[in-house]
């Protein structure tokens, strides 16, 4: 009897630190600053409200932070730290491109002024990503929250983790897969370019000679062909933008897979996903599945969320809350 209570309880004990150690992966909770900052999401709420009010675009600029965030070296608000040319600032995807930083700010001060000293940088941009997609039309998802900031920043390691435009599908995959998320992550997140704008210089490769072949991508449909090219003509400005949805660019719903299924994705890494030899069955099945189900994307889109907001975060006594989200305390 004695003996059989003991293993019980031995087995008991097994099955709690198997539990315990699968929740490692996940020690974030919704209600994280329950007591600590009861008035943190409508604080945000509001504040992403006023930026997008002033600019549509930036709900699509935050959305993208939160991604590069996510994707060099955890949810650890790097992305936002200034410094020198060796900052993730400074990396490829970053310069001259990535963008609120202001807005950031905003509401890191509008959040100090209620809750002094306890709510991450990194758990910030966590929300505002998600009130972008909601405010945009999207789907909306409880955000998981406990995320500590980090000290690192590095133009090096965000050239690394960051997926670029003109990848291969399967060096695309792999980014995803590096950082625990699969492919069905690749494509619903990719659905995050619903919103907002991409310079020339991101998909031009495409419009005249595209891989040395003498000829455009043989993947994109003729009329937007020939209106990008007029709109990035060779030697023209890198820098001009145009939506990366051209059919609903600040409105968070599925016309960029039925763009993807018509020939009309933007970015190389955007029409690959439906129209390259190595996207098989899978990748694009699911750009045909989300170009129909408008629900399924959103399901899949705010699950995937979820699990890059998971992406290694600092928890515990790990890392610090930024006083700046700019700067590491001193
Ligand atoms: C294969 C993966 C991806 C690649 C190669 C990629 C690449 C790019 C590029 C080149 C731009 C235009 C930047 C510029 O011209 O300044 C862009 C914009 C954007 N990306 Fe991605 N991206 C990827 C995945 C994602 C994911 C996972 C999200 C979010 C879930 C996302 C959200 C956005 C948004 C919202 C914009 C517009 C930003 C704005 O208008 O300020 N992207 N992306
Ligand atoms: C970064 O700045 C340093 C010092 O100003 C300079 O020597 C170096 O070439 C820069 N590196 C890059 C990648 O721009
Ligand atoms: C990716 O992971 C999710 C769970 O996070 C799962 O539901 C989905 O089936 C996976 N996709 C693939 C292609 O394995
Ligand atoms: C296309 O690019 C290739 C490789 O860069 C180059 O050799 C070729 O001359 C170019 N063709 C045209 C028509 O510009
Ligand atoms: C967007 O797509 C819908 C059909 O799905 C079409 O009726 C509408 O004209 C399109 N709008 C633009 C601006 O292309």
């Amino acid at each position: 009897m004695m003996k059989s209570s003991n293993n019980f309880k031995g087995y008991s004990l097994l099955v709690i630190s198997l539990l315990l150690c699968l929740g490692v992966r996940s020690q974030l909770t919704t209600d994280f600053y329950s007591k600590t900052c009861p008035t943190l999401l409508s604080i945000v709420r509001k504040q992403v409200q006023n930026a997008i009010k002033t600019e549509m675009r930036m709900a699509a600029s935050l959305l993208r932070l939160h991604f590069h965030d996510c994707f060099v070296n955890g949810c650890d608000a790097s992305v936002l730290l200034d410094g020198d040319n060796t900052t993730e600032k400074f990396a490829f995807g970053n310069i001259n491109s990535a963008r609120g930083f202001e807005v950031v700010d905003a509401i890191k001060s509008a959040v100090e002024s209620s809750c002094s000293g306890v709510v991450s940088c990194a758990d910030i941009l966590a929300i505002a990503a998600r009130d972008s997609v909601l405010l945009s039309g999207g789907p909306t998802w409880r955000v998981l929250l406990g995320r500590r900031d980090g000290a690192v920043s590095s133009a090096t390691q965000a050239n690394a983790a960051l997926p670029s435009p003109f990848e291969a599908l399967d060096a695309i995959i792999k980014k995803y897969t590096d950082v625990g998320l699969n492919i069905t992550d690749v494509v619903s997140l990719s659905g995050g370019h619903t919103i907002g704008l991409a310079k020339c210089g991101t998909f031009d490769n495409r419009l005249f000679n595209f891989s040395g072949t003498g000829a455009p991508d043989s993947t994109m449909e003729a009329s937007m062909l020939a209106d990008l090219q007029s709109f990035c003509p060779v030697n023209g400005d890198s820098n001009r933008f145009t939506a990366l949805d051209r059919n609903s660019t600040d409105l968070f719903d599925n016309h960029y897979f039925k763009n993807l299924v018509d020939g009309k994705g933007l970015l190389g890494s955007d029409q690959i996903l439906y129209s390259s030899d190595l996207a098989g069955s899978t990748t694009k099945s699911l750009v045909e599945s989300y170009s129909k189900d408008l629900k399924l994307f959103f399901t899949d889109f705010a699950n995937s969320m979820i699990k890059m907001g998971n992406i290694s975060p600092l928890t515990g006594s790990n890392g610090e809350i930024r006083k700046n989200c700019r700067a590491v305390n001193s």
